[in-house]
């Protein structure tokens, strides 16, 4: 049994003082909702004051990306055992990392590999463009970059899957439940064939792309969408609250 898992991805938004306000919005959103994991991925430089203010409650922190190297002269990265003392989670391969900064799955590999080294749980991104949804190849395009990503990882625990559909991210066009479940299936099966079916079993795979209060429930329902990794409503306290409340019905 899987326990659902609705992560925030508040991207390069709140200042200090927002992002304080905001985890204090959700903890006291979230307090008395069982049956779910919360995380919030707030900018770096908000994760200590947003760990001080959940510091009462339930909800879990993760960053939004980590270098793949352990120190040195990298100016302006961050390593995973930085990010160790700070999170539990952190976000890899998110599409705006692929399609602004270079990253592929070589770059994802490696990150999500240097996490789990360092003890944090990435959660490794994978989505096809609309180019390759209307080409009708969307189930092995996200087949490979699953492969890839993951790039002969021994263990998977630890590690969380998120299909977001690049056409989906911040467009208010959300992918319908039943395609989110089609990928997710598609991708449990990339999963079992990869390693075995125990393991495809117990990966969580989360949704993301424009999810909000009104059609959460939607995937919540959808059997291999165990989750949301959600963007913009997450940066509502009310909004994502809903949305973590519509999953834990669903556990
Ligand atoms: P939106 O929910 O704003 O579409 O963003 C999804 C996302 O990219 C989460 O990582």
């Amino acid at each position: 049994m899987r326990t659902p898992v609705v992560a925030g991805n508040w991207k390069m938004n709140t200042t200090l003082a927002e992002a304080s306000a905001l985890a204090r919005a959700i903890a006291a959103g979230v307090s008395g909702v069982n049956g779910v994991t919360t995380i919030v991925c707030p900018p770096a430089v908000s994760l200590l004051p947003v760990s001080m203010a959940l510091n009462e409650s339930s909800v879990f922190i993760g960053a939004q990306d980590l270098s793949a190297h352990p120190r040195g002269a990298h100016t302006g990265e961050l390593s995973a055992d930085m990010l160790a003392g700070l999170c539990t989670y952190v976000i890899v391969g998110h599409s705006e990392r692929r399609s602004m900064y270079g990253e592929d799955d070589a770059t994802t590999a490696a990150k999500a590999g240097a996490a789990l080294a360092a003890g944090l749980r990435p959660i490794v991104c994978v989505g096809e463009s609309l180019g390759v949804r209307d080409s009708g190849e969307a189930e092995s395009f996200v087949a490979s970059q699953v492969k890839g990503s993951l790039a002969e990882m021994p263990d998977l625990s630890g590690v969380l899957i998120a299909y977001e559909p690049v056409w989906a991210i911040g467009t208010g066009r959300a992918a319908s439940p039943e395609i989110a479940q089609e990928m997710a299936s598609a991708i449990r099966n990339a999963l079992a064939s990869l390693y075995s079916s125990d393991t495809a079993d117990a990966v969580p795979i989360l949704y993301g792309g424009s999810v909000n209060v009104d059609n959460a429930a939607s995937y919540a329902a959808s059997p291999d969408v165990d989750g949301a990794l959600v963007g913009g409503a997450s940066l509502d306290g009310h909004a994502f609250s809903h949305i973590v409340e519509a999953f834990a019905a669903s556990g």
